[in-house]
């Protein structure tokens, strides 16, 4: 690859994917690598730059993380946030001690002072807030460097040396939190390593189309595809990457809502690919008769799920590579490095135990959910299977509480299509980060037409949420409420009520199984 290169080095902070996100963001391409990276290999690397991310050690410490004293001597510009800060003072001969007293730590939001002009803070205010989360403090910087930014408690919150081309800040330019933080990491790649900003998600896309050719070879590739934006993008790449080596199996286990088969099915039509669906709702709801314990039904589904898919996996021959959609927050969550081969791996619902593949591909690993979804409009997917909600994986199968029938799955996929219709109408979608309706296993009593009747009542949830592990309810106009209600019970037959879910996660969670 030709185009210009950022490295960052990694020493176990929270937020390497982040700043690796945000040089993405200004149209530079950087990737994160152990703080333990051989020098030669960041030679070969051929940064244009060097971002050295936080970490939670002290650089004096023994056994805490170094890099290669040879880093600075490549000539290439770097940039040390935070501990690559401290690390930078204390290797080019600065001191780093222990802030002394309390008032020189610091957490959170601070009032920050800049001398503007050093090349990393030009054209900014001389005053904003940063994001500094640090216990330790520059005693001495080293000799050719000076201060370039102060805090009412620290002298010391930025250094540089500019004919060296080094920078250090104390505070993270990469979290929100800090006003001017992307234009400092701008400056950083613009100003000082002179990037030509030849990056955007088009090379991404063609360079994980070149890389994924080069690694398949003539072999074959299996992904099991949900319909979910992940994986709808997975298949997309891997598509264009070995078109009729891929094979894409979705797995219809008869709980999926009204149309959704048929909605993916057209979706990925036009792609000249193996697209497998097969319809195994029958084997699901035989499977899950009589079966009301929450738990139980999971383990069923999950459970066949892997059976299919093993099945389908047979047919199909020998695979060579296992597609997968995984994208970054599911490899933070994995807590777990490079996963290379297919029994360590664990981010698979459903995955075979005895079919063998040769590798997993992950070509979405690196990316954050909102560059996934921009690498599927690059690639041409419809923008409703871009923007889609997420649904679960064993889908309306906990959305109705108690037994799954054919029955109630009728009623349900009604429901809830009426639900999204009507919030799409008023516009709200943006505004809720997942929506849907859940039958309960309550029937009450009613009047309908002089009648009484002895129905269903059923759920609406919607709820707003950042990373799915908190969420607070949505307050839907009631208007809307009161459409959708009126829609249900009148179109919908065997449902005489309509609740609106009032309850945050915790203590509730977002599905009701
Ligand atoms: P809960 O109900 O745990 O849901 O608050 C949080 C998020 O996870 C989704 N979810 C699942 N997704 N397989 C999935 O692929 C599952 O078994 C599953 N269970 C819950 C849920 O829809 C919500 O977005």
């Amino acid at each position: 690859m030709d185009k210009q290169k950022v490295l960052v080095l990694d020493f176990g902070g929270q937020y390497n994917q982040l700043i690796a996100r945000r040089v993405r963001e200004c149209n530079v391409y950087c990737e994160v690598k152990p703080y333990d990276t051989p020098l030669e290999e960041i030679r070969a690397y051929d940064p244009i730059g060097i971002i050295f991310t936080g970490g939670p050690s002290s650089v004096y410490e023994a056994g805490s993380p170094h890099a290669d004293k040879g880093v600075f001597s490549l000539g290439v510009p770097i940039l040390g946030i935070c501990y690559g800060c401290q690390l930078m003072a204390q290797e080019l001969g600065g001191l780093v001690t222990a802030a002394q007293d309390d008032s020189a730590r610091e957490f959170g939001k601070t009032q920050t002072f800049f001398e503007t002009d050093c090349r990393l803070f030009r054209g900014l205010p001389e005053e904003s807030v940063t994001w500094m989360s640090h216990g330790d403090y520059m005693a001495r910087v080293p000799e050719g460097f000076r201060l370039t930014a102060r805090s009412a408690a620290c002298p010391n919150v930025a250094i540089c040396d500019e004919e060296k081309g080094f920078y250090g800040v104390q505070f993270h330019p990469e979290v929100n939190h800090t006003r001017y933080g992307r234009e400092m990491l701008r400056n950083f790649l613009y100003e000082i390593c002179h990037a030509a900003g030849d990056w955007t998600m088009a090379e991404y896309k063609q360079q994980a189309i070149d890389s994924i050719r080069a690694k398949v070879g003539s072999g074959k590739v299996l992904l099991g595809l949900s319909g979910g934006v992940d994986s709808s993008v997975a298949a997309a790449l891997l598509a264009e990457a070995v078109g009729k080596q891929l094979t894409c199996v979705f797995v219809d286990h008869g709980l999926m809502r009204l149309n959704e088969g048929d909605e993916v099915e057209a979706a990925f039509a036009r792609w000249d690919i193996n697209f497998v669906r097969v319809d195994a709702s029958e084997r699901f709801l035989e499977k899950l008769a009589g079966v009301t314990e929450p738990e139980r039904k999971r383990k069923i589904i999950g459970e066949e799920f892997i059976r299919v898919f093993e099945a389908e996996a047979r047919k199909i021959g020998t695979v060579d590579y296992l597609g997968q959609g995984t994208i970054y927050p599911d490899v933070i969550e994995s807590g777990k490095g490079d996963a290379a081969v297919i029994k360590s791996h664990h981010n698979v619902g459903g995955l075979p135990k005895n079919v063998d593949f040769k590798e997993i591909i992950e070509p979405l690993r690196m990316l954050f959910k909102d560059e996934v979804r921009q690498l599927g409009r690059e690639l041409g997917l419809p923008e409703y299977l871009i923007t889609r909600q997420p649904f679960p994986g064993p889908g309306l199968g906990i959305r109705i509480i108690g037994e799954v029938t054919r029955e109630k799955l009728a009623i349900l996929r009604k429901a809830d299509f009426i639900f999204r219709e009507e919030i799409a109408k008023a516009g709200l979608q943006g505004s809720m980060s997942q929506y849907f309706a859940a039958l309960t296993n309550m029937r009450s009593v009613g009047v309908m037409g002089d009648m009484r009747t002895y129905d269903y009542a059923i759920a609406l949830r919607s709820v707003l949420t950042d990373d799915f592990m908190t969420a607070d309810w949505v307050r839907i106009p009631y208007e809307v409420l009161d459409v959708v209600s009126r829609r249900i019970v009148n179109e919908v037959q065997g449902v005489n009520r309509i609740l609106y879910d009032v309850t945050s996660k915790p203590p509730a969670t977002v599905e009701y199984e």
